[in-house]
């Protein structure tokens, strides 16, 4: 077991920049490398975010001796090959979402993973937030009874521009991918594996998505509506009822954001958590699993990612939403 765990991270863009101030609230993690594909933003960032060393490609840090665990925050059209490279140096792999483009990749570095007996593992740094903790706690504690609908949505505005990492189908544009994951992410965590799903969605002129809408139904009659958008501001919130009580957690759920207990239009009660930023919650995660010697997360399994890129895959089959270069 390590003391401290040097961190590499590939793709030094606008999250990447987030994780790297998330590392420094985990005591046992440190930023140590950074690569780019131009070395001269990789040594900005490494000033900024002070990391101990720069590479001058993303296989030169994949292969360093005094790497521990590399976070890949890349666009998502590259998450495949970056992973790939990572697993057959046997580096450990924080992959951002989503963990690839459709099943078929993810089978395959699920598949690599295991071959290699390498950690992987999804960054959905919200299934280790407190707010989703706490629901979960409280659904198994009975607080609303048995889950029977979900609504959750996550949107937020953006101009359309076919260059961006949110339009460009070459970087895996759309709103399914890059923010309807979350919603979904939600709903299978509480209700588990799809029996129906229908989706509808609109395209933009490059034919990514920007807005999609789902329902889908689970076993036991539980159903989700979920919504996700790039082109409207919306309440970014999340429902789960009971028959008579239900949970909601508040804007921005995907971040640790407060939680409340209803019955019917009455607050029963509001918790909230620590002001921390969130990315460090997935870095511990990451942490004891290495710690452990394990090589996936149990609280984010590999079955869990390749499950959510299925729903994904079937969502996006019904609404003819095709990234031409991998599908
Ligand atoms: N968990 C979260 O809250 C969260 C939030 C935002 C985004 N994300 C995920 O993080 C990933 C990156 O998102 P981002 O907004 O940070 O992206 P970004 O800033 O547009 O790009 C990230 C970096 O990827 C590298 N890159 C490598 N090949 C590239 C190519 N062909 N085109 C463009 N960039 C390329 C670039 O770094 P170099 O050129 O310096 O190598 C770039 O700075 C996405 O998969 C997204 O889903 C997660």
């Amino acid at each position: 077991m390590k003391e401290i765990y040097n961190w590499g991270i590939i793709g030094p863009g606008r999250i990447a920049g987030k994780f790297a101030s998330a590392i420094r609230e985990v005591p046992r993690a440190r930023l140590y490398g950074v690569a780019s594909r131009t070395l001269s933003k990789a040594e900005a960032f490494a000033a900024e975010h002070q990391a101990t060393t720069v590479f001058e490609s993303y296989e030169a840090l994949a292969q360093s001796p005094d790497i521990d665990a590399i976070y890949i925050a890349t666009p998502h059209t590259f998450h495949h090959a970056h992973s790939m490279l990572c697993l057959a140096h046997k580096k450990p792999v924080l992959c951002e979402k989503p963990l690839a483009i459709n099943s078929r990749q993810v089978k395959e570095m699920l598949a690599f993973a295991q071959k290699q007996d390498t950690f992987l593992m999804e960054a959905i740094w919200t299934r280790f937030h407190p707010n989703i903790l706490r629901c979960l706690d409280w659904i198994e504690k009975g607080e609303i009874g048995e889950p029977q609908f979900l609504r959750a949505d996550f949107g937020f505005y953006n101009a359309f521009d076919p260059e961006s990492r949110l339009f460009n189908m070459d970087l895996g544009g759309g709103a399914l991918l890059d923010i309807g994951i979350y919603p979904l992410f939600l709903a299978q965590l509480i209700f588990g594996k799809p029996e129906k799903i229908q989706a509808m969605a609109a395209l933009s002129p490059t034919g990514s998505d920007k807005w999609i809408d789902i329902q889908i139904r689970y076993p036991g009659d539980k159903l989700a509506h979920l919504h996700a958008s790039v082109i409207v501001d919306t309440n970014i919130e999340a429902e789960i009822y009971g028959p008579e009580k239900k949970i909601l957690l508040h804007n921005r759920w995907h971040n640790p954001a407060p939680i409340s207990l209803y019955q019917r239009q009455t607050c029963l009660r509001t918790e909230t958590f620590p002001d921390r930023i969130g990315y460090a919650y997935e870095i511990e995660e990451v942490i004891s699993c290495l710690d452990a010697g394990k090589k996936q997360s149990s609280l984010l399994p590999h079955a869990f990612s390749l499950q959510l890129m299925e729903t994904m895959d079937e969502i996006r089959s019904q609404c003819n939403i095709v990234y031409p270069q991998f599908d």
